[in-house]
């Protein structure tokens, strides 16, 4: 549905250096997907789908939406953004205070040609209405509405064209937690029972699992790693990606050959140490939820990846809890239902499978741990 080549595109800033806002962006999304472009703010991402929308035009590559070149620096092809088929949602609604509901969901029907008669229009704007919950309220005055419902006349107004592609950039983020939550589900829900193809911005993790069959992680102006949520979760390729999606205990290590890892918490068995060789320095990433705590003294049998430890703190977090657990001198956060003993010994576990080993040079290049 969305195939993107070789896409690069550069801001030139007065008196400053050149913004790479895009450097080389391959991306292909298939028809019916939900696909989420996630990444810190300046990562590229909206950059990314005004080129899409034929709103910016890019300096290299090309875009190819539903079988038609849009975009081509090579053909020397650029389709202007009315005649892309697709529909846009944004985080500042763009909703005509003087105008009444109908009057937002039907303006860019009236732009249609060919024409669209006047009972066609009524239906469209009646359907889209009631495709965001927001059925029979068409003579509704928009200033009285609240985020919540202005952005679902956004929505209506992008959805009443019956787009096959629809792009929207970061939707939710004016809205406050609970109603945030609230539209996400119903955009989920509509993006179910819809048959069209979502490429969504956002810049939280949470808001990207919840949507997407596939996302994409950003970092200036490059895609790190693309996949299903539990991919990214589970196999990131890339520490950047192992610290934006939650929380993770990170050790410096040593190769120690290729199936274990020498750290400050003991020898490490690996099941997957990639393309490290024996020596070389790395870093490991294990998220707390997969350390497990088990009984003082269990851990004397010298069994692969058990430790002693001393648990120096608790946070209660309602349905779980977060453990500092001290192993030798390194703080390892441990998440668990389990309740124990403040102060006590503690035996560690680390199953081998759920550690990540990274190349020792790529910590340096994480964000800092507020995640700016
Ligand atoms: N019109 C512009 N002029 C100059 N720089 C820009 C412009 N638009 C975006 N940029 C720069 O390009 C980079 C990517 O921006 P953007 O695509 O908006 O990121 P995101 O949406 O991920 O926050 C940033 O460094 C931003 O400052
Ligand atoms: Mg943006």
């Amino acid at each position: 549905m969305i195939e993107i080549r070789g896409l690069a595109k550069d801001f030139q800033r007065a008196g400053e250096s050149t913004v790479h806002a895009l450097r080389t962006i391959d991306l292909t999304v298939e028809r019916g997907e939900f696909f989420v472009l996630l990444g810190p703010s300046g990562s590229g991402k909206t950059t990314l789908l005004r080129c899409v929308a034929g709103l910016a035009v890019p300096d290299r590559g090309e875009i190819v939406l539903d079988g038609v070149t849009v975009y081509s620096r090579e053909k020397r092809v650029l389709v202007p953004p009315e005649r892309r088929g697709l529909g846009m949602v944004f985080q500042s609604y763009a909703i005509w205070p003087h105008m009444t509901i109908f009057e937002n969901v039907a303006l860019p029907l009236a732009q249609k040609r060919p024409r669209l008669g006047k009972a066609e229009i009524r239906e469209r704007v009646s359907q889209a209405l009631s495709l965001v919950g927001l059925e029979g309220m068409e003579r509704r005055p928009t200033p009285l509405l609240s985020g919540g419902q202005q952005q679902r006349v956004a929505l209506a107004r992008s959805l009443a064209t019956e787009p096959v592609l629809l792009l929207m950039d970061e939707p939710l983020s004016n809205l406050d937690a609970r109603l945030r939550e609230e539209v996400r589900k119903e955009i989920r829900n509509l993006a179910a029972r819809l048959d069209i193809t979502i490429l969504y911005v956002t810049h939280d993790q949470m808001e990207a699992m919840e949507l997407a069959d596939r996302i994409a992680v950003m970092h200036e102006g490059d895609i790190l790693q693309q996949g299903s949520p539990e991919d990214l979760y589970r196999k990131p390729a890339d520490p950047r990606v192992a610290q934006f999606f939650g929380s993770t205990n990170w050790i410096d290590g040593r190769m120690r050959d290729k199936d274990a890892v020498e750290t400050a918490v003991g020898c490490l068995a690996v099941t997957d140490s990639g393309e490290r060789t024996a020596g070389e320095a790395v870093v490991v990433a294990v998220r707390p939820e997969d350390v497990e705590l088990t009984p003082h003294g269990q851990e004397e049998a010298a069994r692969e990846n058990r430790f002693p430890g001393r648990v120096v703190s608790n946070v209660f977090l309602g349905d779980h809890r977060v453990y500092t657990v001290e192993v030798g001198e390194h703080p390892l956060l441990v998440r668990t239902l389990a309740s124990v003993l403040l102060g006590g010994d503690v035996g560690v576990r680390i199953p081998r499978e759920k550690v990540c080993v990274f190349r020792a040079r790529s910590r340096d290049e994480l964000p800092s741990a507020d995640g700016s």
